[in-house]
């Protein structure tokens, strides 16, 4: 799938989920359900009471955040507005695409955040400067 055909604002995406009575089992894979082929993941853990992590927006980059473990916030920011989306489940993704600046906030204790992205790490591919994102989106 093109990226240019892609949402231009996060969406939740359901993600299988099959249960029986050994527990649950959900995963992705690259068939068409998720918007971008999967390059790269990575997870983050052992978020301190009240730590803030992200805080940068991609120039190409989308990305898949799920809540494996706990619960947090994604604060997507477009420059104007600040949408947040609450992901507790370990069954559903939340699409992000490129160009939105976002932090993530509220870990629950023991929260697992797995993210999925279109690409390899890339420092070039972040904005980590706020003053430099308004800009980048004409508002500065
Ligand atoms: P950072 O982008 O600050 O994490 P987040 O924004 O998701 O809170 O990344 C922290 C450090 O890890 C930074 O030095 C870059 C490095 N890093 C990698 O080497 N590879 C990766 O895939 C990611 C996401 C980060």
């Amino acid at each position: 799938m093109n990226s240019h055909k892609n949402p231009s604002t996060p969406v939740r995406i359901p993600v299988s989920r099959i249960t029986d009575p050994r527990g649950d089992l959900s995963y992705v894979q690259n068939d068409g359900r998720i918007p971008f082929r999967i390059e790269r993941a990575y997870w983050i853990y052992g978020v301190p009471e009240g730590g803030e992590r992200g805080g940068h927006s991609h120039y190409v980059e989308e990305r898949l955040i799920i809540a494996v473990a706990g619960s947090f916030d994604v604060v997507v920011d477009d420059g104007i507005t600040q949408t947040s989306y609450h992901l507790d489940s370990p069954s559903e993704a939340l699409y992000v695409p490129p160009g939105l600046w976002r932090t993530i906030e509220g870990f629950s204790q023991g929260a697992v955040l797995l993210a999925l992205c279109s690409n390899l790490y890339d420092e070039v591919d972040y904005v980590r400067d706020y003053s430099e994102y308004l800009k980048l989106r004409g508002l500065k």
